[in-house]
């Protein structure tokens, strides 16, 4: 599985220390256009969530690149209670959520730098982390995915940019999936795959059920 070179890794470091520094604890650091579109994202997640069979006591939740954990901010605002660890290759985003959550697990890494693999998560979560370029074939998107997949003991819920919209296609800074593809690629290792296109334009959540 492909990990993020050093100049990948910079780049995503810097941009995200600069955004900081410009909008500071805001969706707009985050590369988010509002806090609408990222909410609308999460409420995906939260839909799925709640139609799921309840387990006993609350579940363990990882969120890969989880920025400022406005997913955990959020989940916690709709009732739904998690014993979340939030994970971000970036040092700036892992102290600002530090900071704003003393009592949470938060790691500054990529998904490859920790042995997760005892960590027992029941859900692993990603939101907008994989719009950053890396490659051209959506190899180490895929890497990601799959990895976040053998982690997950109940399963795995994350969102990409959908290619077939013209706006996004043409941004050459941001990667962007065909949903199809995608979809593909998860029924290879997975027999519950879920593709959901309607809240967004320009954007697609695929769930993986174990
Ligand atoms: C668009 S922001 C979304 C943050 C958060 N998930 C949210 O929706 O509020 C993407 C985040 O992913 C992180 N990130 C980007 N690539 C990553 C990678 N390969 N591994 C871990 N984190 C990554 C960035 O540092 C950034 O904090």
């Amino acid at each position: 599985m492909p990990k993020l070179t050093e100049k990948h890794r910079l780049r995503i470091v810097t941009r995200h220390k600069a955004s900081i520094e410009r909008y500071g604890y805001k969706p707009a650091a985050l590369f988010w256009k509002d806090k609408y579109v990222q909410e609308l994202r999460f409420a995906q997640f939260l839909d799925w969530m709640e139609a799921q069979p309840k387990l006993a006591g609350q579940p363990k939740v990882l969120d890969v690149g989880c920025g400022f954990a406005d997913l955990y901010k959020y989940f916690t605002h709709h009732g739904l209670a998690v014993n979340y660890v939030g994970l971000d290759v970036s040092p700036d985003m892992i102290f600002a959520s530090q900071n704003i959550y003393p009592d949470l697990k938060f790691l500054n890494g990529e998904i490859y730098d920790f042995e997760l693999e005892n960590e027992s998560f029941d859900w692993v979560f990603m939101s907008g982390a994989l719009n950053e370029v890396i490659d051209d074939s959506g190899e180490y998107a895929f890497g990601v995915i799959r990895k976040m997949y053998e982690l997950s003991k109940q399963g795995v819920a994350f969102n990409l940019l959908n290619q077939t919209h013209e706006w996004t296609f043409q941004c050459a800074d941001l990667m962007s999936f065909d949903p199809q593809k995608v979809k593909r690629f998860c029924q290879t290792f997975c027999s519950h795959v879920e593709v959901k296109m309607d809240y967004l334009p320009n954007d697609f959540t695929v769930f993986l059920r174990k």
